[in-house]
């Protein structure tokens, strides 16, 4: 007997006990399928079942003249999200979503379960509360395995680039981005931080490996409720050494374009599923358009923005700078005082620094914070004094200025950011199972 995958079935064969084949592959075959009661109804001693496995899922017709009176009650009182076992026939049914169904002789109730709390037209809140329930729809389902696919292909990207993954520490003993943004812990007595950024950890494997990024997760106790922020995301971080700010923006555009011409060849499902069109993915070309911080506050003033040099640009505006167009744009050339202390101010102009962010298109905003790191520590020092923190607790960092301090360059992006833009998401939360947010860390 077949075991059948809501999509994939397994065909025993000599040596391979699971080889897999599509369960359309395998109309006429008699299967066995188990899963979880995507629907249930029950209509003229016929019980009408979807079922859901990893794959997707598939109808099942069950007979009560196939598996008897008891049998066929029991099945009719399985809940949504209970787990049964089914085998039968595959056959073709024109009427059936995906053109075929399994015919069931025979069930077996794993779990008939309690009635599943998960409904249409609930409350955000009360969906929020019932999260680990929730996962199980057919949209967090494409879009998790987007984000999967997403990781997969970053990950193969930098391999392809000769860029080491490694592995920075998530606890730490200063706060990177500023310390009122950090999340401190209590380190047997001693003040600790949970990282806002792994990329000071990635300046000193840089020396070493020339090429390093890590995957981790990034902590910020901003109370910002916006539609974009969360308070643990999924950081993706990248440090080139030799680098500069014309080299920084190609590798970013290259990676960009590069990923998501892959999402669409790998995933048009869930992008469709998800309401983007693939097409639109693999139409994305570089470069991508350029402004300068100077020119974007000319642009927002004349659209009525109260913004001035100076001004740090927040969702409005960057969703105003993007709101028209169908492809991401960089912000380049900040203030020095609006940016982290680490950045190179601009070789003949010190008064702005080596940095762009990148907004994505249609009004997402920031999906990359890039820029050149300073290497000189006497203006590293000035920098960290200047924003109010002390040297002594970047005195491992400065180290770094003292042995080969080299030009080089990075980029922090935000794996939700990315997500919530391509799949065109109201609020970002959607795009992690367990969102954490001022107002919620649980479940
Ligand atoms: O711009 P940020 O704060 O830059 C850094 O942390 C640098 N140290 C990164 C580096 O150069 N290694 O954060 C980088 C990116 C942002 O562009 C955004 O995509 C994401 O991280 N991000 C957030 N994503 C979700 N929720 C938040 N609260 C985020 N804050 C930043
Ligand atoms: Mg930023």
């Amino acid at each position: 007997m077949h075991e059948v995958r809501a999509q994939v079935a397994r065909v025993p064969v000599a040596f391979d006990p699971v080889k897999r084949v599509r369960a359309k592959d395998a109309v006429g075959q008699r299967v066995h399928l188990r899963g979880w009661v995507h629907r249930s109804r029950s209509s003229g001693g016929i019980l009408f079942l979807t079922l859901r496995d990893r794959t997707g899922t598939v109808p099942v017709t069950i007979r009560k003249d196939a598996v008897g009176e008891d049998l066929f009650q029991a099945a009719e009182h399985v809940q949504l999200e209970g787990a049964v076992a089914v085998s039968g026939l595959v056959a073709e049914d024109p009427r059936a979503p995906g053109g075929r169904e399994v015919r069931a002789d025979q069930i077996e109730i794993i779990h008939a379960g309690e009635p599943f709390p998960i409904f249409k037209d609930q409350t955000e809140e009360f969906r929020l509360d019932k999260r680990h329930l929730a996962i199980r729809s057919q949209e967090f389902v494409q879009m998790f395995r987007l984000k999967a696919a997403l990781l997969a292909a970053l990950r193969e990207f930098m391999t392809e680039e000769e860029v080491l993954e490694v592995t920075p520490p998530i606890l730490t003993g200063n706060a990177a981005e500023g310390g009122a943004e950090a999340f401190q812990v209590d380190y047997f007595g001693r003040p600790g931080y949970l990282a806002q950024t792994a990329q000071l950890y990635l300046e000193a494997m840089l020396f070493p490996h020339e090429r390093v990024y890590a995957v981790t997760p990034s902590f910020r106790a901003e109370k910002s409720r916006t539609p974009r922020h969360l308070t643990e995301y999924t950081h993706l971080e990248v440090e080139l050494a030799w680098c500069d700010f014309e080299g920084l923006i190609d590798f970013t555009e290259r990676m960009f374009v590069t990923v998501l011409h892959r999402l669409a060849a790998r995933c048009p499902e869930e992008l469709r599923a998800l309401g983007r069109d693939p097409e639109e993915l693999s139409r994305l070309t570089a470069p991508f358009d350029r402004i300068s911080y100077k020119d974007a506050i000319e642009l927002l003033q004349h659209q009525g923005f109260p913004v001035k040099w100076g001004s740090d640009l927040g969702t409005a505006e960057e969703r105003a700078l993007t709101l028209e167009r169908s492809s991401p744009r960089w912000l380049t050339h900040f203030p020095v005082e609006v940016k982290a202390f680490y950045m190179l101010r601009t070789p003949g102009n010190p008064a702005t620094v080596e940095a762009a962010d990148l907004l994505g298109s249609e009004g997402y905003g920031e999906i990359v914070g890039a820029s050149c790191r300073e290497t000189d520590i006497d203006r590293l020092t000035e920098r960290i004094k200047a924003v109010g923190a002390s040297p002594a607790d970047y005195e491992w960092y400065l180290d770094l200025r003292r042995h080969g301090s080299i030009p080089h360059a990075g980029f922090g992006t935000g794996i939700e950011r990315i997500l919530r833009w391509v799949t065109r998401r109201e609020h970002i939360r959607d795009t992690t199972p367990f969102p954490r947010t001022p107002a919620r860390h649980t479940p």
